[in-house]
C-alpha cells in the first residue's frame, strides 16, 4: 500500500506572514516545516561569501547543489540556521540577503538544483511548506494550497516589525521600496513566478491577526 505524506503549501509575497503562519500550523499539526525561502537566501549568502557574482548562473547553481546547511531551533523555539559551521541566523534574515535570494531565484539552474532538496522535506507525518512556488512547482499535488497575501503597506509594516524584533534596524520607507522591487522580480520572472496555483485558496490577511490566520488555515486542514 502506498501512502502519501500530506503537504500543506503556503505561498505568497514577502511580508504576507506565511513564515510565521507556516511555523504555527506545522507546530499545531506536529508536521515538518520547509522554509524554502531560506534555501534561496543561503544560496545567495554562500555565493556572496565565495566572491561569486550573483548573475553567474552556472557558478551559483553549483553553490546551490552543494549547500552545506542545517536548520535548528533554540530552547525558546526560535530558529537557528547554520551554513557549514557558522551560525548565519541573523545574516540570513537581512533584507540585503532577501534581495540576493530573489536575484538567484530567477536562475532556472538554481531552482532545478534546489528542487529535490525541497522535496526531501516531505516526510511523515506531514509537511507545511512555505514559499513562492510550493503549490505550483515543488508540490503540485499538495493536499491543501494556500496563497496568503496582504496589502503592500501592511506587508512592509509586518516585515519592519519582524526585523526590528531581531535587532535589525531598517527604515520603513526603504523596506517598502525593497519589497516592491522584490515582489515585482518574483512575479515577473519567467521561471516559477509568484502566482497562485489554479486550485489554491486565496487568503487575504490584511487586518487579520496571526492567530486568526493560523486558525483559518487549521480549519481548512480539518476539512480535508
Ligand atoms: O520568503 P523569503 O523572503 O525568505 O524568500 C526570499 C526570496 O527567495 C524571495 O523573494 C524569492 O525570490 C525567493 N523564493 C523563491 N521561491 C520560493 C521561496 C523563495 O523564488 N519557493
Amino acid at each position: 500500500m502506498t501512502t502519501t505524506v500530506p503537504v500543506i503549501a503556503i505561498d505568497g509575497p514577502s511580508g504576507s506572514g506565511k513564515g510565521t503562519v507556516a511555523r504555527r500550523v506545522a507546530d499545531a499539526l506536529g508536521y515538518h516545516l520547509l522554509d524554502s525561502g531560506a534555501l534561496y537566501r543561503l544560496t545567495a549568502l554562500s555565493a556572496q561569501r565565495s566572491g561569486i557574482p550573483l548573475d553567474d548562473a552556472a557558478a551559483v547553481a553549483t553553490i546551490a547543489r552543494k549547500l552545506d546547511i542545517r536548520f535548528d531551533s533554540n530552547k525558546d523555539g526560535s530558529e537557528r540556521i547554520w551554513l557549514a559551521d557558522e551560525d548565519v541566523t541573523l545574516e540570513v534574515r537581512k533584507e540585503s540577503t532577501g534581495a540576493g535570494a530573489s536575484t538567484v531565484a530567477a536562475i532556472p539552474a538554481v531552482r532545478a538544483a534546489l528542487l529535490e532538496r525541497q522535496r526531501a522535506f516531505q516526510r511523515a507525518p506531514g509537511l507545511v511548506a512555505d514559499g513562492r512556488d510550493m503549490g505550483t512547482q515543488v508540490f503540485p499535488s499538495a493536499a491543501l494550497k494556500i496563497f496568503l497575501t496582504a496589502s503592500p503597506a501592511e506587508r512592509a509594516q509586518r516585515r519592519h516589525k519582524q526585523l526590528k524584533d531581531k535587532g535589525l534596524d531598517v527604515s520603513l520607507a526603504a523596506l517598502s521600496r525593497d519589497i516592491e522591487v522584490r515582489d515585482r522580480r518574483d512575479s515577473e520572472r519567467s521561471v516559477a513566478p509568484l502566482t497562485p496555483a489554479p486550485d489554491a485558496r486565496i487568503l487575504d490577511s490584511s487586518g487579520m491577526s496571526i492567530e486568526a490566520v493560523t486558525k483559518t488555515v487549521l480549519e481548512w486542514v480539518a476539512e480535508l
